[in-house]
């Protein structure tokens, strides 16, 4: 059995029927074996209300199964039919500024809507009857991408009241909410839970715990409305087959790990240069990695949709050219479609499915590239594609193992980060994202962990500036057996927003003991220098005042400290690159035992198994210490876009 299989996503209803056969044999001849199908396709299935068309999607599953194929049925729910929102205006959701969002796109449906939710089991019913029971279904998808577009938060008057209920769920009374929420500042005290409105429109910024609970409320939202469509599936015929969603990158609006608990596989769009573009990255990395993405980004994603769903994951959607949503939109290096492929792989994807067959000449997506050209043609994708599939035929089933570092992502941190960000570039993602690059440079594995996971078996746990941490995490994280490495601006709020009691960490002053007094938050181009051995670093964005009994290990030029540690656990109080991060990890695993030395730079590593794969993202060839005819796949010299794959033996 190949290590993964290569898929792609296939719309039949954009193309002549009498294209289909031929389209699915030269898939096939490619060594495509999964298609993804159906998901924007409710006015075809569906074109008027209650009278159903298969035919059409009948004829596309037997001809895409004659050539062995096999398939993804989609449940259509992303993009609701004209004649639906014409009847249930009430399902479109309304942005920030009460401006309800129109017919003409896509997700334009509210999750708390209950006509909505009610009208997306009854199609995603109607498709499972259907196909349940074909042969060439191997799993589910159900929607696409949740919360696209903002999408999560919506602020009709029926979401108001929907919260209304919620709040009264959560909080035994109003007088408790008010505390919890701290009304009394600015006479914002409620008497009744129905005089509690949405956090949108107000003066200047609402109350950050009411806002971080009206997120909370449109997160669960998302999770009800997924475990509704799952719920579907467990009676019907097609419930032996696995059920994915297909998430996005650099998202954070819902609560993943949440709406993993009712998903099988979890599953994602990789578009590494489109995020690359559009992120936070400094213009010398967007430059310097313009037609491969960034070193860490893919790979960071890969490992918090692996924990996302449950320890499966596979790539729904990889870029295999030019997308058309960002500001500029390179085109790739020839091989990266084969290499972003490769690295979803040795992170342990199932499958990697490229985003899409072929690419449509009209409407919103005209200018984004497929593997095939409009007319029919390959696109320079083709060739990589295909080897790539070639590649996975020939190397062995190998399961990922449980990683030496444990880093922990939570959601609701990043919300409060957005809610009151403080301080310039201090973004929750980004800064997970920061120490994940640190680990990585010194070639270590990752397993992107919740609040909830484990933590048994790890050396190190990160604790990257996670803002909520509970007192049940920092318990376990202290008795679980690891380092643990926080980050600045950890356990900083409790789950209502707020300071700790204790003041920051909160929580973790249990793993090491000291308080944050102040934080000095700099604008850009403020910082405070430091040395370590012959190296100077600097300090910047975020920098906290200390009182602790412990004399820090390090401290900034002025004086104040800077990195603090006890018994091997550590504490950063600032913003820091994550070279020095770097530094701080090599530190603390010498004191296990372990010698790691940095990578190359751009040179990255991921073990898979008995697999090694190395990953050269960097414009300069690199040489891996490793002898040719050690490959499997490749050599030991890597130019820019290039990998290669060592086994080792088994005992
Ligand atoms: C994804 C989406 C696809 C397509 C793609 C373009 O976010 O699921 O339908 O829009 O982006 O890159």
């Amino acid at each position: 059995m190949a290590l993964a299989t290569i898929g792609v996503c296939y719309y039949p209803e954009h193309w002549p029927r009498e294209r289909w056969s031929e389209q699915a044999s030269t898939m096939r001849s490619g060594g495509i074996e999964l298609v993804r199908i159906a998901e924007f396709a409710w006015s075809r299935i569906e074109p008027s209300p209650g009278h159903f068309d298969w035919e059409w999607l009948d004829e596309a599953v037997e001809t895409l199964a004659a050539e062995d194929l096999k398939i993804i049925m989609c449940t259509p729910t992303a993009c609701p039919p004209l004649w639906l929102v014409e009847r249930f205006p009430e399902i479109l959701p309304v942005d920030s500024s009460d401006q309800v969002l129109r017919f003409g796109s896509r997700r334009h449906y509210r999750f708390a809507s209950q006509v909505y939710s009610d009208e997306s089991i009854r199609i995603s019913q109607a498709v499972i009857d259907r196909y349940g029971g074909h042969p060439a279904i191997v799993g589910w998808q159900l929607d696409n991408e949740y919360g696209c577009h903002e999408t999560t938060l919506s602020y009709s008057e029926d979401d108001g009241r929907a919260f209304q209920r919620w709040l009264e769920q959560r909080h035994s009374n109003i007088d408790a909410l008010n505390r919890a929420w701290g009304t009394v500042f600015w006479s914002q005290e409620y008497r009744s839970f129905a005089e509690v409105g949405r956090p949108n429109l107000t003066v200047t910024e609402a109350n950050p715990a009411h806002q971080l609970d009206y997120w909370r409320f449109a997160s669960e939202q998302v999770g009800k409305y997924n475990a509704k469509q799952r719920q579907l599936l467990a009676g019907s015929q097609g419930s032996d087959r696995w059920v994915t969603h297909n998430f996005m990158g650099n998202f954070i609006d819902f609560d993943h790990f949440d709406v993993g608990k009712d998903l099988d596989v979890a599953t994602w769009d990789s578009y590494p240069l489109g995020f690359l573009d559009q992120g936070w990255f400094s213009e010398e990395e967007k430059l310097r990695y313009r037609r491969i993405g960034h070193p860490d980004w893919a790979a960071f994603h890969h490992d918090l949709y692996r924990a996302v769903g449950n320890g499966r994951f596979a790539v729904m959607e990889q870029q295999p050219g030019p997308v058309n949503w960002a500001e500029s939109n390179a085109q790739p290096l020839d091989n990266a479609p084969a290499f972003w492929g490769m690295e979803a792989v040795a992170h342990g994807a199932e499958f990697v499915s490229y985003f899409r067959y072929q690419q449509l000449p009209r409407a919103q997506e005209q200018m984004h590239a497929a593997l095939r050209l409009p007319t029919g043609e390959a696109a320079p994708a083709w060739t990589p594609v295909t080897r790539l599939a070639e590649e996975l035929q020939n190397l062995e089933q190998n399961e990922s193992l449980q990683a030496p570092i444990a880093l922990l992502f939570d959601y609701p941190s990043c919300w409060a980060g957005a809610i009151q960000p403080h301080a310039p570039g201090m973004d929750t993602l980004q800064s997970a994202l920061h120490y994940y690059s640190a680990a990585r440079a010194l070639g270590l594995d990752i397993d992107i962990v919740s609040a909830q996971s484990p933590l048994y078996g790890y050396e190190l746990v990160i604790i990257p500036g996670t803002i909520i941490v509970d007192a049940a995490f920092a318990a376990r994280a202290k008795a679980a057996g690891a380092s643990c490495l926080i980050g600045a601006r950890s356990g900083s709020r409790d789950e209502h927003c707020a300071l700790p009691e204790t003041l920051a960490p909160g929580p973790l002053q249990d793993v090491i003991p000291l308080r944050v007094l102040a934080v000095d938050s700099m604008r850009r181009g403020a910082m405070r220098s430091f040395r370590y051995g012959e190296q100077s670093f600097e300090a910047s964005r975020w920098h906290e005042s200390i009182a602790s009994d412990l004399e820090p290990r390090i401290r900034c030029n002025d004086g104040a400290g800077l990195w603090y540690s006890q018994d091997n656990h550590h504490y950063i109080n600032a913003h820091v690159s994550s070279e020095f991060l770097t530094v701080v990890m090599q530190e603390i695993f010498s004191h296990r035992d372990r010698a790691y030395r940095p990578l190359p730079e751009g040179l990255r590593i991921r073990r898979r198994g008995l697999l090694t794969f190395a990953f050269n993202f960097s414009p300069e060839v690199q040489r891996l210490e490793v002898r040719d005819a050690e490959c499997v796949i490749g050599t030991r010299d890597l130019a820019q876009g290039e990998y290669a794959v060592w086994q080792s033996p088994r005992d």
